[in-house]
């Protein structure tokens, strides 16, 4: 079938999963006929130390407050209450290292192991509001942190393993994080990730932090120093702790983390969320949009450096009581079909991925697929980005077996849970697209006027309950950044989207200058700011250019200094900078240099000509360039770089 035609396919939900679905088609008339009462149906999910006197304060806006008056433990929902049922002992981790080790923890035991490094983390003064950062590799220890964290009311700052020491040292500075907690390594196709090496390198200029507690994850194969008095092994301080630590009473509105995203400045915002309407939000989609059962065996491959780890690794499956796959390594090790073979081996019934992966598996070939039994799969879920039809049709045929419906979910870090996605059994399916918003969430696509329309920019229209509350200490920057667009009637998500037939809703990607790159943020700025602070180079332009994998690749067009000149090791060391500054995941893919930029009058650099040219298309409108002569130079540049 053509993408024309998948476009327009309609995948009806089956009877047997509409029959057994947790969500009833009657959730969005409930939730239309009064939104309140529905998100205060759906807190009654969680267990609270204290119900909430209003379930929405909207006197400040854009400062949402849900739930206000209600007392809460985001830990104590996600461990305690399991261990009071018959949960107690089921799994609640199942841990693959990517080494082929494995370990099972399940709630009982996961209560201690929390409990105990609560205790530690109190024992080293971290008090209710102070921040840890945690920059771990994906292994159980990494989980039982945050709940730790959580469970004494400290907010974590999760900082994804991939990142750079400068990065790290900018995160924990912003926070003032008054404790990290990492790892000697953790393996990543084979090698080791220096997490603490990276660690060190970081506190040279991160004043804050007082102790950092080490895990031991990879032992010999990573050389480590230690800072005396500063550093100390997690599991010589887990012997001597103490198995009982009682859950802070928190508030509702108190902070539960932060967590870094890239946006259009050249610095990280920390996007801070709150506990009880944070939990409620991903709890709830849990239950409708994954269909979580008690028999399931549930796995999402994001790192829970990501938004996504946090709410669908750790927060929402947890409280649900669900049993969650842990997986460390990457993809293809030590051969492509790893994630197959780990579907097999635990009977995952739920398998939430990334479009990137899956284009990468189509191109890897059927036969790694074929190897394995996947027959236990009967959900599937993608995020990050958008699906291509062609995608979306090989996964739903290759891994899903046309059985399992396919959930695709648009959120953001700033969301907290999913916002648009279908519901399992209810909602007909649309390769490549996110269909309709949830019941109680009122997304819409609407014009520069707000007004609504066929095509333009993705809004929300009123506060949900796991809405980022600002940016940690930027007010300003939260009220700018996302409700000044609309004039405050609207968050503003800074993508763009369109409408069909049957009004389902297409994301088309950002409209601002934010790169989806594999599915990781990467903000145009960040990358020109880290080219800039290269010696030899005057100016940069960094555009995303479109990538049959990777969604988008980085391409930067760099003015280098007078004198200097261009050679294949410039840009090999500018590509190791970058990689070095930020992380190996935003390193650029090309490297152009030129003597000009197209710019306008005003100054400002034209990246959609920029992507023009990349993309080898005919080049738009240049009529507001300051010098019209430029794009020519561009053009012959970039196309004699390509041959
Ligand atoms: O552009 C959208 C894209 O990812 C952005 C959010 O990135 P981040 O905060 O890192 O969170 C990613 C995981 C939730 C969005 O602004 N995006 C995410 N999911 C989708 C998507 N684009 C299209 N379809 C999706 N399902």
């Amino acid at each position: 079938m053509s993408e024309v035609q998948l476009e327009k396919l309609l995948i009806d939900p089956p009877a047997e999963f509409a029959a057994q679905a947790n969500a009833k088609a009657d959730l969005y008339e409930k939730a239309a006929a009064d939104r309140l009462a529905f998100w205060a149906d759906e807190a009654e999910n969680l267990d609270w130390f204290k119900k909430w006197d209003k379930v929405l304060d909207d006197s400040n806006p854009p400062f949402f407050k849900w739930f206000v008056g209600g007392k809460i433990n985001a830990c104590y929902n996600c461990v305690d209450r399991h261990v009071k049922t018959w949960r107690r002992n089921k799994a609640a981790i199942i841990f693959e290292g990517e080494p082929g080790d494995s370990q099972v923890l399940t709630y009982d035991q996961l209560y201690g192991e929390v409990q105990k490094f609560a205790n530690v983390l109190k024992s080293l003064g971290v008090q209710k509001g102070d921040r840890v950062t945690i920059y771990m590799p994906m292994i159980p220890e990494a989980v039982i942190a945050m709940l730790a964290c959580a469970r004494i009311g400290a907010p974590h700052s999760v900082v994804f393993g991939g990142f750079s020491s400068d990065a790290l040292r900018d995160r924990i500075n912003d926070a003032k994080a008054k404790l990290v907690i990492t790892a000697d390594g953790g393996w990543r196709r084979g090698k080791v990730v220096p997490l603490k090496a990276n660690t060190d390198k970081a506190l040279e200029e991160a004043p804050t932090v007082e102790k950092v507690i080490v895990v031991k994850r990879v032992g010999d194969a990573a050389q480590i120093n230690w800072v005396e008095g500063r550093d100390l092994w997690y599991h010589e301080l887990m012997a001597k702790a103490d198995r009982h630590c009682e859950p802070e009473q928190c508030d509702a509105e108190d902070m539960l983390f932060i967590l870094y995203t890239s946006g259009t400045t050249g610095k990280p915002k920390g996007i801070l969320h709150t506990t009880g309407g944070y939990l409620t939000q991903a709890n709830m989609t849990m239950r409708y949009v994954f269909d979580i059962k008690d028999t399931d065996v549930y796995w999402c491959t994001a790192d829970i450096g990501w938004i996504t780890g946090h709410s669908y690794v750790v927060y929402g499956p947890l409280s649900a009581g669900a049993t969650v796959v842990l997986y460390e390594g990457g993809p293809d090790y030590p051969d492509k079909d790893r994630f197959w073979a780990i579907i097999e081996k635990y009977r995952v019934n739920i398998f939430y991925t990334a479009p990137t992966a899956i284009r990468t598996f189509m191109k890897w070939g059927l036969e790694y697929v074929q190897r394995h039994d996947l027959s236990s799969l009967r959900l599937l879920g993608t995020v990050g980005e958008p699906i291509n039809p062609e995608a979306w049709m090989w996964y739903y045929k290759h891994i899903g077996g046309e059985r399992c419906p396919i959930m695709d979910t648009w959120w953001q870090t700033e969301t907290g849970a999913h916002m648009v996605s279908p519901l399992p059994g209810i909602t007909p399916l649309r390769p490549g697209t996110a269909t309709l918003p949830l019941p109680g969430i009122e997304v819409d696509v609407v014009d520069e006027n707000g007004e609504p329309a066929k095509e333009g920019y993705l809004v929300v229209k009123s506060p949900w309950p796991s809405m980022m509350r600002t940016i940690f200490g930027g007010d300003e920057c939260y009220v700018n950044q996302y409700w000044s667009r609309f004039n405050g009637k609207y968050y503003f998500t800074g993508d763009g989207a369109k409408r069909d037939d049957l009004n389902y809703i297409w994301v088309t990607g950002r409209v601002d200058d934010v790169l989806n790159v594999s599915g990781h943020r990467i903000g145009t700025a960040e990358v020109e700011s880290a080219l800039v602070e290269c010696q030899e180079v005057a100016e940069a332009a960094v555009i995303g250019k479109k990538h049959e994998v990777k969604g988008e690749a980085i391409v930067a067009f760099v003015i280098l200094k007078e004198g200097v000149q261009p050679s294949d090791e410039l840009v090999n060391k500018l590509k190791k900078h970058v990689a070095a500054k930020l992380g190996a995941f935003c390193r650029p893919d090309d490297i152009i240099f030129t003597a000009e930029l197209p710019k306008t009058r005003s100054g400002k650099i034209m990246r959609r000509l920029l992507r023009d040219i990349a993309e080898g298309r005919a080049i738009g409108d240049t009529t507001t360039l300051a010098d019209p002569g430029v794009m020519a130079e561009l053009k012959e540049k970039y196309a004699s770089k390509e041959e």
